[in-house]
């Protein structure tokens, strides 16, 4: 443990885990809406849709509050409620199973496979029962899940699959961007630890023509015209409220900030990919660390760069973490097991998900951004090889 020794002088400017990128671009794209006299969900949220589905190749974009409704959304779009079962990865973060639980359906936690930490297609099968209704497929920090061998599974048992996409802009499999069609809907984050942020707000992709529409009105009170349509209306529209429906909306003044970065997106990735590429280079020669798994099908986005410990370590997960932390170099511990959060925990998810408990307790998230300079990402090689000695 001696060798974990912090060389921080006090004046070294925290490296923070991650930060958004918003430039003037975003400020005056903000600026024309506030002063545009239509703040709420109107002509900006239905150009950001529009240049979402263009980006993705999609039919529909639905933009939302977050992707947290976004899933619930998708959820209840296909019916699922109160006696269903939906089987996710629990190696997620927690809104992938809230979004579940807040239908009154119960999350079925599958393993995971170790080195690309998403859904391993074996176990999940084993999980299906006469009251699963769907699987939550997680593309788990931006890498995509196993999706040829878990749409066989789906389509074998005729179960919908749905994508918590929160991490996966940009993100590729078999050479077509997350997003596509594969499952029946896709959900992604806008949140700032994203690659592409709204401050907070999420997207739902289908390519589904009537879901779509039932998404859209579910979104703002399951209202029949909208309140942009009536506003544009040269006869009197009255709408009718069939069903009940939720305030999921995103606002034009996050949907303007979404354009502009949607717009600059390519660049966060080329960046993104290159300094995950740096790392991996740099820090594949220490022997007590394991370095992202990309399969040749897939092309990581890098939402997260996490590191797992191997055999050997000169210390503790979180001590390995406090030190860099005196260095002041922020880094955060793995994705979560949501099965070990006091809703969901139960002797039989602890006994059942020996992959997900090890990468829980072994994996920690270095510092990525998109304005990350080399000199800054080699403080954080440095401070780790340091550690080795
Ligand atoms: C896998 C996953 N699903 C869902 C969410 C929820 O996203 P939001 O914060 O937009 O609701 C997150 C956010 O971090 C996530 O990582």
């Amino acid at each position: 443990m001696s060798t974990l020794v912090a060389a921080t002088t006090p004046t070294t400017p925290m490296i923070p885990v991650a930060r958004p990128s918003i430039g003037e671009r975003e400020e005056l794209a903000v600026l024309e809406v506030l002063r545009s006299g239509w703040i709420t969900q109107g002509p900006r949220v239905a150009e950001f849709e529009r240049a979402f589905s263009a980006y993705i190749g999609c039919r529909h974009a639905i933009a939302v509050s977050s992707c947290t409704t976004a899933l619930r959304l998708a959820l209840l779009a296909q019916g699922i409620g109160p006696g269903d079962e939906v089987i996710c990865p629990s190696l997620s973060f927690i809104a992938t199973a809230n979004s579940i639980a807040s239908t009154g359906a119960t999350p079925i936690f599958a393993d995971i496979d170790p080195e690309t930490y998403n859904l391993d297609p074996l176990q999940l099968e084993s999980l299906i029962t006469e009251r699963t209704r769907a699987i939550l497929i997680v593309h788990q920090i931006g890498l995509a899940a196993e999706m040829n061998a878990l749409s066989a599974i789906a389509q074998r048992h005729s179960l919908p699959i749905i994508e918590d996409a929160a991490c996966a802009i940009g993100s590729g499999y078999n050479n077509e961007l997350i997003g596509r069609p594969i499952g029946r809907i896709a959900c992604f984050s806008f949140h700032p630890r994203k690659i592409l942020t709204t401050g907070e707000g999420g997207m739902i992709t289908t390519d589904e023509d009537e879901l779509a529409e039932r998404l859209r009105r579910l979104r703002q009170h399951a209202m029949s015209v909208s309140d942009v349509a009536r506003h544009n209306a040269r006869t009197i529209a009255t709408e009718t409220y069939d069903e009940v429906g939720y305030n999921y909306r995103m606002t034009d003044i996050q949907a303007a900030i979404g354009l502009v970065q949607l717009d600059r997106l390519p660049g966060f990735l080329a960046r993104r990919r290159a300094l995950a590429a740096r790392y991996t280079q740099a820090l594949q020669s220490i022997s007590w660390l394991e370095c992202p798994t990309v399969p040749a099908n897939c092309e990581h986005n890098y939402q997260s760069y996490m590191l797992r410990l191997t055999d050997g370590t000169p210390g503790t997960r979180d001590s390995i973490m406090q030190t860099l932390l005196e260095q002041n170099i922020s880094t955060r511990r793995s994705i979560m097991a949501i099965h070990r959060e006091a809703p969901y925990r139960s002797t039989r998810w602890e006994a059942s998900l020996s992959v997900t408990n090890r990468i829980t307790e072994t994996g920690f998230i270095l510092p990525l951004y998109h304005e990350m300079t080399e000199e800054d990402q080699d403080r954080v090689v440095d401070a780790l090889h340091s550690i080795q000695l």
